[in-house]
């Protein structure tokens, strides 16, 4: 099984209203570096996969048309930027991975190779990208690139992917630093080339910038969740995001995913799947009820309404009660109307449902969490393995500090005791794409949509 800590450099991620919690230190520990230094060799010391970054661009200002309930209830603001934490985080780990999120829509493709490739060579080969095309539309105010419409901004991803890949794979030959230093040449001009991109959203010449890091490409993780999405991941991803409603209702979202997959001319399973879910463990049934409490005394309804009205580009505010969901039109996320239609297919979902959903949204429900002893959050996830299909999952620890600990120091060794997850790194699987595709594989495999990425000339 595959295990990441998924996090966000805020105050208090991932839940809403965490941050009202005096023993938590993430609300001053986000912006600290030796608070990310320690959450990185306490998930080493675990043999966690990877720590995964969300992350945004901009405000989040669609509830109630403003940006005052972000900054009062902290919702991903402040934040600090997560590409400058991991290079602390990998300095003090070996194996640990570092998957990030970056936008296709507020990042030039060359930045995001060059910056990636930095990456991946101070990790050794442990970076991955979380590609997101944004679903927030501030930061365009902030001059950070066109915001498009949702179907359109995919579209132009793939493109950005076009442009970054052939950067990291064509562009420079394995062998072309040569060193010498008695004929006075550092890099053979010939076994370097120029990608000549010219395409409906960029115009790339190249060369890359940064000779060959060990993974070349990064790891890709892809979170869409929409029909467009969901082909996007076919076509890119490694490792998809998934928010899967429950074991049984993701095995056919799976399907459908594999199913586009094998459409995109790649193996089924060149793509792994991991659940993103919230997980809440005592060590008693006591101890967990107790944990809960206070945690959700503590959810914030006006900050999750926030969040949730920026991910959907729906103002929930705006409508009354009884307005049909199905009805409004947005450009952002089609993540939780989605979600929503998977949980109950045949009811009419209103503005009401959702804003009440929202304020405590369905997976943050103990019922639908991993929540209780580690024997029995074990057990649930023994049974999303068996019964969806996927690989692993992408854990929101709750409360953000003590949460991880209770992971590595009570789930996880009751994972290794029933031999589920692993209780050392395989030091064959030097990069991190070799720890989910096997030893030898680092590099990215030629298959399927770009074939022609295949020939480094
Ligand atoms: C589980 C999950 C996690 C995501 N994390 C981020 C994130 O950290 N930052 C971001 O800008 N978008 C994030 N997204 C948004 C998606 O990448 C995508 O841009 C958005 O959901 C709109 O596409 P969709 O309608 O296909 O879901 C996430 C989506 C999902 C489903």
């Amino acid at each position: 099984m595959h295990l990441n800590v998924f996090t966000q450099c805020t105050p208090s991620p991932p839940v809403e209203g965490q941050w009202r919690n005096p023993a938590d230190p993430t609300v001053t520990g986000y912006r600290q570096l030796s608070y990310w230094t320690e959450l990185a060799r306490k998930l080493e010391s675990a043999c966690v996969d990877a720590l995964f970054f969300a992350d945004v661009h901009g405000i989040y200002d669609v509830y109630r048309g403003s940006w005052a309930p972000a900054l009062e209830h902290a919702v991903q603001i402040p934040a600090v930027d997560p590409m400058l934490v991991i290079p602390a985080a990998a300095a003090v780990t070996e194996h640990l991975g570092f998957a990030v999120t970056f936008s296709t829509t507020y990042h030039a493709p060359y930045e995001c190779a060059r910056v990636f490739s930095s990456l991946d060579h101070f990790t050794d080969g442990r970076i991955a990208w979380n590609i997101v095309t944004s679903y927030l539309g501030s930061a365009e105010a902030n001059g950070l690139g066109e915001h498009l419409a949702h179907d359109l901004r995919y579209d132009r991803g793939d493109e950005y992917m076009e442009v970054v890949r052939a950067l990291w794979e064509r562009s420079w030959d394995d062998d072309a630093v040569v060193c010498d230093r008695a004929a006075g040449v550092f890099v053979d001009p010939t076994r370097v080339r120029q990608i000549d991109h010219r395409g409906q959203w960029y115009t790339v010449r190249g060369p890359h910038q940064c000779e060959p890091s060990p993974q070349r490409t990064p790891v890709l993780y892809q979170a869409g969740d929409s029909d467009r999405g969901m082909t996007f991941a076919a076509r890119h991803a490694e490792v998809a995001f998934l928010t899967l409603a429950d074991p049984e209702a993701g095995r056919a979202k799976l399907a459908d995913l594999r199913r586009r997959v094998i459409e995109q001319g790649r193996a089924p399973d060149a793509v792994k799947a991991l659940q993103g879910m919230p997980v809440m463990v005592g060590r008693t049934k006591e101890e967990a009820k107790a944990k809960a409490d206070l945690f959700m005394s503590l959810v914030s309804h006006e900050g999750m309404l926030t969040k949730w009205c920026g991910w959907m580009g729906i103002d929930l505010a705006a409508y009354p009660d009884d307005a049909p969901v199905g009805d409004i039109r947005s450009e952002g996320s089609r993540g939780l109307l989605g979600f929503l239609a998977r949980i109950d297919p045949e009811r009419a979902w209103t503005v009401a449902d959702v804003r009440r959903i929202v304020a405590v949204p369905p997976r943050v429900h103990l019922r639908r969490m991993l929540y209780g002893t580690p024997e029995k959050v074990a057990d649930r996830m023994e049974e999303w393995l068996e019964v969806s299909g996927i690989d692993g999952f992408n854990l929101f620890c709750c409360p953000p500090a003590s949460g991880v600990e209770d992971v590595c120091d009570l789930l996880i060794p009751e994972l290794q005791r029933r031999g589920l997850f692993r209780t050392a790194y395989d030091p064959g699987e030097r990069t991190l794409r070799e720890r989910y595709f096997g030893t030898g594989r680092a590099r990215l495999p030629y298959e399927g949509a770009e074939p022609a990425l295949a020939a480094p000339h």
